[in-house]
């Protein structure tokens, strides 16, 4: 009898509670928020996830203005840049991902669609001119591609104004650009084309982690699963 009193409250405030979709909405808000902190902010320290592993630096200007083209012309929506730590995805595509080597990534373009191979490890798996035959017209290389032509790259000029202000801007905040890498960045890209810019920025991916990558004792992350050397070429 006595513990039949405070259940039948209970159930009550229970009853109001789910009846009331205001107050249900924020309930659920609080529960998600307080689940998404307990998971994210520990990472906000996380040496591992915000410091850039050795060798990885924020990208040069002609790379930079590649990206920024990358993410334009929507790249992402077919290719991936994060290999997972599964062993089919490191024989094929190189070591694994880790979040050092993004750290100067805004935004970041780890994905999981791949219409198209993973590009985390494409740098120096093909020549300047295979990049530059394939982004032109993918099927003069890979017969049976699916990969839309992006024939305009190599006629639109990389515009150096914009990419001195990203760099400054990025400078802005936090990213070690020095004021020399800045004011160069205008003779960097001059003469220079989309594609050249896409293809130095392909041919960097995967290359901003220095020579200790994978030595033991380095500090540097090591991967006994596989070789570290890119495997062998093919297109998807
Ligand atoms: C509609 C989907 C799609 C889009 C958009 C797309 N690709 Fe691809 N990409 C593919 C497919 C499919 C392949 C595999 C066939 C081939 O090599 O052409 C591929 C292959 C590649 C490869 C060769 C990778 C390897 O390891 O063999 C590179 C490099 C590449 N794409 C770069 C780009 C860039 C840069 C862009 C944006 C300018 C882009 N792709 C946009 C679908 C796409």
């Amino acid at each position: 009898m006595t513990e039949k009193h405070p259940a039948a409250h209970n159930q009550h405030a229970h009853e109001k509670l789910e009846k009331n979709v205001g107050l249900m909405a924020m309930f659920i808000a609080l529960a998600v928020s307080f689940g998404g902190l307990a998971e994210i902010v520990p990472l906000m320290y996380q040496a591992e996830a915000i410091e850039p592993l050795p060798g990885v630096k924020p990208y040069p200007a002609l790379e930079l203005a590649g990206r920024d083209i990358y993410v334009r012309e929507g790249c992402y929506n077919c290719h991936s840049q994060m290999i997972r730590t599964l062993r089919f995805e490191t024989e094929r595509y190189g070591h694994y991902s880790l979040a050092g080597e993004s750290v100067y990534d805004r935004p970041f373009q780890w994905g999981s669609k791949r219409t198209g191979p993973d590009l985390a490890r494409v740098g120096g798996r093909y020549s300047d001119d295979w990049h530059r035959v394939h982004l032109t017209d993918p099927r003069a290389v890979v017969p049976e591609s699916n990969m839309p032509s992006f024939p305009w790259l190599a006629d639109a000029a990389v515009s150096a104004d914009e990419v001195t202000s990203r760099m400054r801007a990025l400078q802005g905040i936090g990213d070690p650009y020095t004021d020399q890498d800045i004011d160069g960045a205008a003779a960097a890209v001059a003469g220079r084309s989309e594609l050249d810019a896409v293809v130095a920025y392909l041919q960097g991916l995967g290359k901003h982690v220095g020579p200790t990558y994978g030595t033991p004792g380095t500090g540097a992350p090591v991967d006994d699963t596989t070789q570290a050397a890119a495997p062998a070429s093919s297109g998807e």
